[in-house]
């Protein structure tokens, strides 16, 4: 019995070695919670390898690949306007972070992403047989366990879903809302990351599918699909054990540097509307114009990820960000201060473990967020010494980490607080809350998500089989 995990991006980097392509597995959160899956079997993975090859370097590409468990789907510039960008990024992504304004349904996008999900079944159909378990992750590909159970209903099928599921009101907005679910109900198993993305799930196919569902199930006519809430972990010992590593301190020297003696308040995201970023911003000036008693006293390290700039909204914000900081720094700037260190750029995992290890407060303010696992791992990064998380309500972490401060991410006064009362809080009052949170994220680690969603993923498959066989 193998194991197959589907993912739109697969888990590696390219690296350039004197001059030739070297591949190699990334440590993103996905990938280290999958390699500590205990399987029976062989482990694969299957996903666009994110770079575009030319037909005659694929065979050397895949072969490549093969070695580290790992299979390449290739993508047209077609593919990636139309399914990427379009179906993906710009109708289902605002969809599910609530951002009806930014949605844009275009039937090109539809054909593309019906194109795509099917042309990520025939790859997997070369690997799969009956009997393995087929693990597909994300919105990229809701259509796929619908197709692959199609074509081989004695398999084991999981999906889980990384961003929110909206609420039934907002979800029957999408004109193709119905292949959708029924795409989806293909999956012995569907994980969300907290219970209310599950309750929404369930309500919307009971209101557009008209099916008979229980508290945690849909109920079809030869088996049953079971809806559960798995909120993902991080990879605990790894962000704990790492601050302590001589280039890790080297670098979080260099970046301490930068903010003298006043206390870091660290913003660290992929670009994105939904992350909240000009309202952190926002908030951030206003705290600094309504308390100068802390200016040259805080100082923020923002970082922001490269991501899906070729999507209008995305190029759009992003100019916008540059200009709030420019205007932040312009009004308060002294010759010894910066209020912002604006970083767009990716940092590597060194760079982010010295970040994370120097930051007096972790400032993450999402609108909407599946999950959001910088919180968690800043602060097991922590480690013993002190910090302060605060964190929105709107991220689906806030339901683990209830020692966090809790602001509402829409309101700037709120934010303004959260920075005050974060300042003034004693060591002793940090590290009693780091403790808490880091005990519970030490506990439910990425290995224990990956392998409650399997072991779950068995029983209602074997359950299915069954109820198949009478
Ligand atoms: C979110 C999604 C992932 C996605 C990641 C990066 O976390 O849930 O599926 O891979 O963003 O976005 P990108 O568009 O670069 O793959």
């Amino acid at each position: 019995m193998k194991c197959v995990i589907v993912s739109n991006r697969l888990p590696v980097t390219v690296v350039e070695k004197d001059g030739k392509m070297e591949f190699a597995r990334s440590s993103g959160g996905l990938a280290t919670g999958l390699d500590s899956l205990k399987v029976p079997g062989e482990k694969h993975w299957l996903g666009w390898a994110g770079w575009q090859a030319v037909p005659a370097e694929r065979r050397k590409i895949r072969a490549r690949l093969k070695k580290l468990g790992l299979y390449p789907v290739f993508l047209t510039p077609e593919h990636i306007h139309n399914y990427y960008e379009g179906y993906s990024n710009s109708t289902l992504w605002p969809l599910c972070h609530y951002f009806l304004n930014y949605m844009s349904c275009n039937k090109d996008y539809w054909r593309s992403y019906c194109e795509v999900n099917e042309l990520f079944c025939r790859e997997a159909m070369k690997i799969i047989e009956p009997g393995d378990q087929v693990w597909i992750h994300d919105y990229q590909l809701m259509l796929l366990p619908g197709m692959i159970r199609a074509r081989c209903p004695e398999v084991s099928i999981g999906y889980f879903h990384h961003i929110p599921f909206p609420s039934y009101e907002m979800f029957r907005y999408l004109p193709e809302r119905e292949e959708i679910l029924r795409g989806l109900l293909g999956a012995d198993l569907i994980g969300f990351h907290v219970h209310n993305y599950m309750r929404h799930f369930i309500s919307t196919v009971y209101r557009v599918l008209g099916m008979e569902c229980r508290l945690d199930e849909v109920i079809l006519d030869n088996r049953a699909v079971r809806i559960d809430a798995f909120p993902m972990g991080i990879n605990y010992d790894l962000y704990h054990g790492v601050s302590d590593l001589p280039d890790v301190c080297e670098k979080a020297d260099e970046l301490r540097r930068l903010a003298g003696d006043s206390k870091i308040v660290l913003s660290v995201d992929r670009l994105d509307y939904s992350k909240g970023l000009l309202p952190r911003l926002e908030a951030y000036a206003s705290f600094l114009k309504n308390h100068p008693e802390y200016r040259e006293k805080v100082t923020m390290i923002m970082i922001v990820v490269p991501s899906r700039d070729k999507v209008d909204i995305y190029a759009g914000l992003k100019t916008r960000i540059d200009e709030l900081v420019g205007a932040i720094n312009g009004a308060h700037a002294t010759v010894n201060w910066n209020p912002v260190h604006y970083f767009y750029r990716c940092f590597d995992f060194e760079e982010l473990a010295a970040v994370y290890s120097i930051a007096d407060i972790a400032l993450v303010t999402p609108i909407r967020d599946g999950m959001n696992l910088v919180a968690k791992e800043y602060l097991a990064a922590k480690r013993d010494k002190p910090g302060v998380l605060i964190l929105s309500e709107m991220a689906g972490a806030a339901a683990d980490l209830d020692q966090a401060i809790s602001v509402n991410p829409a309101d700037r006064w709120q934010i303004e607080e959260a920075l005050l009362k974060a300042l003034k809080m004693t060591v002793k009052q940090q590290k009693n809350a780091l403790a808490v949170m880091q005990q519970s994220l030490a506990r439910k680690n990425v290995a224990c998500w990956a392998n409650d969603f399997m072991g779950e993923l068995r029983q209602v498959t074997e359950r299915n089989l069954e109820m198949n066989r009478k």
